[in-house]
């Protein structure tokens, strides 16, 4: 057996490690904070023209990042239209690879087990159809863990094109690759071996409707045993944004197998048959250097974002990556975050002359 399909059998979360920062923040707050206390969190200050909206906006389009401190909001509801000044079109969320529950309107919980490991991602980067921001509303903070971390998308992407694996990701681009479960193979059960199931994350009980909806999204589809939905998607890893007017990192390893070396119930499984998997756009395996070289790049450019409760953060999807470590609560302990996604936009790829 050679080393490239030995790491393709075995877990590899105790040999690759995911720090997620330096230890020192690459944006500092007073880039990307704005001091909610002086203000009244009135309607008034929800106007456009307001200051309050002004300066989230000029804070926005400069870093790509925004988020409201000391906002005294509790109400999701309330949080949401803040968070609305700048995501003017929410969109509901459909075809997610993850399951989320709805919270209100379109405010979603996160779709994700505390105790994973969420590695570094831009949302939605697995689809034709991505959105170009991503907002999260601070319910119920820890008082010393559970910080989410963002990367910088123009320092990581000058990075990896730097070495021979961006060159890589730059000339074959990636394929991710899904499996859904059937929710009908597992009523009454724990779900040993599930993720999510092709019901919940096309909101369909018809295969016919599910895989036409996924066809819609660009995902090649094939069923397996047990009405596994399998599905492939070929993409760039990198993405135009005209703001910028360049090719920004888009891909990450949030995608590939490793994502669930510490997930309950699908951790056991080898990366081939996990709900979730990334290769080359040719079909072949990062090698363990490279995935290393892959979470280093983002690890190496993190900001950490301790929450407290109240806080409103917006989150340019090209310019920002986000992901955390795996959070363990203590007793009588919760953290709750509510998401918000918006605006959707049809992926247009790299662009050659954009590099
Ligand atoms: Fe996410």
């Amino acid at each position: 057996m050679t080393l490239l399909e030995h790491t393709n059998l075995a877990p590899l979360s105790d040999q690759l490690p995911q720090r997620f920062w330096t230890g020192t923040s690459f944006h500092a707050p007073a880039d990307y904070e704005v001091d909610c206390s002086p203000f009244d969190m009135s309607d008034a200050d929800l106007q456009p023209d307001s200051e309050l909206a002004q300066l989230m906006q000029r804070t926005y389009g400069d870093v790509g990042l925004v988020v409201l401190r000391n906002t005294g909001l509790t109400n999701p509801t309330r949080m949401r239209e803040f968070a609305q000044i700048i995501v003017r079109q929410d969109m509901t969320y459909e075809g997610g690879a993850n399951p989320r529950n709805r919270m209100e309107g379109n405010v979603y919980e996160i779709g994700a087990p505390l105790v994973a490991r969420l590695p570094y991602h831009h949302e939605m980067a697995y689809l034709g159809k991505s959105t170009s921001l991503i907002s999260f509303l601070c319910l119920d903070p820890l008082s010393d863990t559970g910080a989410t971390f963002v990367s910088d998308g123009v320092a990581s992407t000058d990075a990896i094109l730097a070495t021979p694996l961006g060159q890589k990701l730059k000339d074959l681009g990636v394929c991710y690759h899904r499996s859904l479960t059937d929710a009908e193979n597992f009523i009454g059960e724990v779900g040993y071996g599930v993720y999510n199931h092709w019901q919940k994350s096309f909101g369909t009980e018809d295969p016919a409707v599910a895989q036409a909806k996924a066809e819609v999204l660009g995902l090649i589809v094939e069923w397996g045993e047990n009405r596994l939905m399998q599905t492939r998607y070929y993409n760039p890893a990198f993405e135009y944004f005209a703001a910028l007017d360049r090719n920004m990192l888009y891909a990450s390893l949030a995608d590939h197998g490793l994502w669930f070396d510490t997930w309950p119930l699908v951790q056991h499984l080898p990366f081939r048959d996990r709900p979730l998997h990334m290769t080359y756009g040719d079909d072949s395996e990062f090698t363990r250097n490279e995935l290393q070289q892959f979470i280093d790049v983002y690890d190496e450019f993190g900001t950490k974002l301790d929450w407290e409760r109240g806080d409103v953060a917006v989150i340019c999807n090209y310019r920002f990556a986000h992901g955390r470590p795996g959070i363990v609560l203590g007793e009588g302990e919760t953290r709750k975050l509510g998401v918000l996604l918006g605006e959707q936009f049809e992926r247009v790829g790299q662009r050659n002359d954009k590099w």
